[in-house]
């Protein structure tokens, strides 16, 4: 320091001694200056520039990636029946067997039967396996989607509800009192009953007020539209259930799966069997301590396969026939309450004419009337549009039961 200062002061000296010197070296010191500025943001300039390109190539890597994706051949699901040594053997989705290989980098651990893997194109070995999700069928069955069903829309069912309730619900709520009392709670309750009086409304308004998770699944599809999958899907919406526990699993419609058979040559029948056998391995397998509680809905319980009502699995059974006089009226208000009704209409008399009609033909009754009504140009439904809708659904009724081929053996 010190000797630049010395430097500076013996130069200030000279400059001193010449001012046309000191003019020059100011101008060059100002250029200096900028020079230096300059330097500076060129240099940051540059900083970003590069900044900027490896943001760009990073870009065009990602692209390229999804270009080559889209460029990909499309990958064959299939799912592991069994592992041979170094092959497996595999389902694909269209039911075809295959012994291929499978890529050795894949994880022993997840390369178990049943699980989900995609297969190449051409040599179907095993590329990755598919784990994460669930299948689309399970997951969007109507699970998570609250129903806009309540049990203040169902006529005639005060019991049924209310048994409902306790079968299904208080295993779920209220497992230590099942414990206290030493009993197993119900595990499966079935709701049995002819079409149209409200099984399957009945589960969807518990579905609504409860707040366990509710897993909805249709047996004709199981059976009809995922052939070879049935009983992949009801392991699945058992696990499932297993991981959002406390649960309600619904099976609509359950005859479609559980129906009991003569002796199965079909395949189809074979694939039906199969998913019952994993229905009937499911509900055995879980403890009433794992929080699922599994109602099913048939129409035809008399088809129902009895393994299915054996205990522990079916064991409770709620009836739902068809309502009463007092369930007939209170289902007539439910569904006239939105209904603007002439002065004229008593709804105790109307229900005495619709004596052993199923809900939905009371609902279809209402639906008459009021198009009656309206096509009559009138601005209520009176009590002749109510005739009316009687002996049309009345006139239904008849001439359904002469093209029901069950009718021929009457
Ligand atoms: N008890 C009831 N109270 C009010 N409406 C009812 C009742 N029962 C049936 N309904 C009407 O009938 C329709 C059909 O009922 P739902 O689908 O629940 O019958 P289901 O018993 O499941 O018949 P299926 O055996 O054919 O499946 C409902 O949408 C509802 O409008
Ligand atoms: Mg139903």
């Amino acid at each position: 320091m010190a000797s630049r200062a010395a430097r500076e002061e013996s130069s200030n000296e000279t400059l001193a001694e010449d001012p046309s010197k000191k003019g020059d070296i100011d101008l060059l010191r100002e250029d200096f200056e900028r020079l230096a500025d300059r330097t500076q943001t060129l240099l940051t300039e540059k900083l970003l520039l590069e900044n900027e390109v490896t943001q760009l190539s990073k870009r065009a890597s990602r692209l390229e990636e999804d270009l080559r994706h889209l460029k990909s051949p499309p990958l064959v699901v299939g799912n592991v029946q069994d592992i041979v040594d170094d092959r497996a053997i595999v389902k694909s989705s269209n039911g075809t067997v295959f012994l291929v290989t499978y890529n050795p980098r894949l994880e022993a651990s997840t390369l178990v039967p049943g699980a989900r893997v995609t297969l190449n194109q051409d040599t179907l070995s095993i590329i990755e396996v598919l784990n994460d999700g669930w299948d689309p069928l399970v997951a969007a069955s109507e699970i998570i989607e609250k129903p806009d069903v309540e049990f203040s829309m169902l006529g005639g069912l005060d019991k049924q509800i209310s048994s409902l309730k306790e079968a299904a619900e208080l295993p779920l709520t209220n497992p230590e009192a099942f414990e206290r009392f030493g009993i197993d709670p119900p595990r499966g309750v079935l709701l049995s009953g002819p079409p149209g009086n409200g099984k399957t409304m009945l589960a969807k308004a518990l579905a609504n007020s409860t707040k366990a998770t509710f897993l909805g699944i249709v047996g004709s599809e199981l059976a009809q539209k995922y052939i070879g999958e049935g009983g992949r899907l009801v392991r699945e919406l058992f696990d499932m259930a297993r991981e959002r526990s406390p649960s309600i699993i619904f099976i609509d419609e359950i005859d479609a799966i559980g129906s009991k058979r003569l002796d199965s040559t079909t395949s189809g029948d074979r694939e039906v069997h199969r998913t019952l056998m994993q229905l009937l391995s499911e509900m055995d397998g879980f403890s009433s301590s794992e929080g699922i509680s599994v109602i099913a809905a048939t129409n035809r319980m008399e088809l129902l396969d009895k393994a299915l009502l054996r205990p522990g699995r079916f064991d409770r059974i709620i009836s739902i026939s068809s309502p009463d006089k007092d369930g007939v009226k209170d289902i007539l208000e439910i569904h006239t309450a939105k209904v603007p009704l002439a002065k004229d209409v008593d709804l105790g008399k109307i229900a005495k004419n619709c004596e052993g009609f199923s809900g939905a033909e009371i609902k279809a009754v209402v639906t008459e009337a009021a198009m009656s009504a309206i096509s009559s140009g009138g601005k209520q439904v009176s009590r002749s549009d109510f005739e009316e809708g009687v002996a049309r659904i009345l006139k239904e009724r008849t001439s359904a039961t002469k093209t029901n081929p069950d009718a021929l053996y009457q």
